[in-house]
């Protein structure tokens, strides 16, 4: 029996409530720093395909040589924002004390589409703000290199009304994992 099966979903909330409580009470830089790499994420999700899906796509192996890191694409920029995020995120350790098999490859695989769906619904809910952050010239100012695709498909998306314009995830699945079809 493993210490998680021992662990009853009250103490999760209990635990949960401490963590959160913690983060609340030294929300610092350094404590947003620490929280804010890979190694944080992979915590919880130690046993899942993510880093190597990352490193195999263009956000891991491109000719620039960078490698996008988690919170770069999952959590926005803002310092408010960030912060809230952040507590959201925490609302997980619940999730991972209680999900029975949650830190494995099988679970990923077999909830990959509903986690994804999740994940898209965030980032259709700030407009993909993580992405804009770093691809800033996708509708303005396109650079010569832009495929003429990809620029006729921006600038036909740029176009409409705001509210009728696509987000750049309706687009763009998968830029980081494989996106379940
Ligand atoms: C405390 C453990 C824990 C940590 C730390 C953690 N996760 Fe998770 N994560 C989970 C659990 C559990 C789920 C499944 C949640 C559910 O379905 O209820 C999940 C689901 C997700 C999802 C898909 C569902 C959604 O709401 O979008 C994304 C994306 C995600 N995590 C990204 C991250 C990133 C990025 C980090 C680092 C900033 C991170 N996680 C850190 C436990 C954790
Ligand atoms: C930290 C900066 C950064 C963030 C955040 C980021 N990207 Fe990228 N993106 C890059 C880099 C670097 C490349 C590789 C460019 C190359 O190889 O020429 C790239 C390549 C791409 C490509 C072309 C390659 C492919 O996979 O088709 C697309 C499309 C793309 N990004 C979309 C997105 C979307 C959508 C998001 C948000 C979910 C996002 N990016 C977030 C930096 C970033
Ligand atoms: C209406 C659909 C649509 C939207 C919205 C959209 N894109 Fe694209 N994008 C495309 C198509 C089509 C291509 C060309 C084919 C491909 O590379 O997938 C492309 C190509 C790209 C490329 C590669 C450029 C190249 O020369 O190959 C990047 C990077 C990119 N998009 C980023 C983004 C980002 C970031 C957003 C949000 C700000 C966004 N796109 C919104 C359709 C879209
Ligand atoms: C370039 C941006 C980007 C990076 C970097 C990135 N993700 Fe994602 N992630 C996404 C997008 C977009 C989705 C939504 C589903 C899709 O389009 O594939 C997603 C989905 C997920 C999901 C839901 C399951 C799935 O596969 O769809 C989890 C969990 C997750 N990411 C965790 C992570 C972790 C952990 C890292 C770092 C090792 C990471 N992501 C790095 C953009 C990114």
């Amino acid at each position: 029996m493993s210490l998680r099966n021992l662990i009853k979903p009250g103490m999760g909330l209990v635990a949960a409530g401490l963590v959160i409580g913690a983060l609340g009470f030294w929300g610092t830089q350094n404590v947003l720093h620490a929280t804010s790499s890979d190694a944080f994420c992979m915590t919880c999700h130690s046993n899942h395909s993510l880093k190597d899906e990352v490193m195999a796509s263009a956000h891991g192996n491109n000719a620039m040589g960078i490698t996008v890191q988690c919170q770069d694409c999952h959590l926005p920029p803002g310092q408010i924002d960030y912060l809230v995020r952040k507590i959201i995120v925490s609302k997980d350790i619940i999730g991972y004390l209680t999900i029975d098999g949650f830190n494995t490859q099988e679970w990923l695989d077999e909830n990959r589409k509903q986690q994804a769906d999740l994940a898209l619904k965030y980032f259709r809910s700030n407009d993909s703000i993580s992405c804009r952050t770093c691809h800033t010239n996708v509708y303005e100012n396109q650079p010569e290199a832009m495929s003429k695709m990809a620029k006729r498909m921006h600038t036909r998306n740029f176009e409409k009304a705001a509210e009728d314009r696509k987000t750049c995830v309706d687009c763009h699945k998968g830029v980081a994992h494989p996106y379940p079809r």
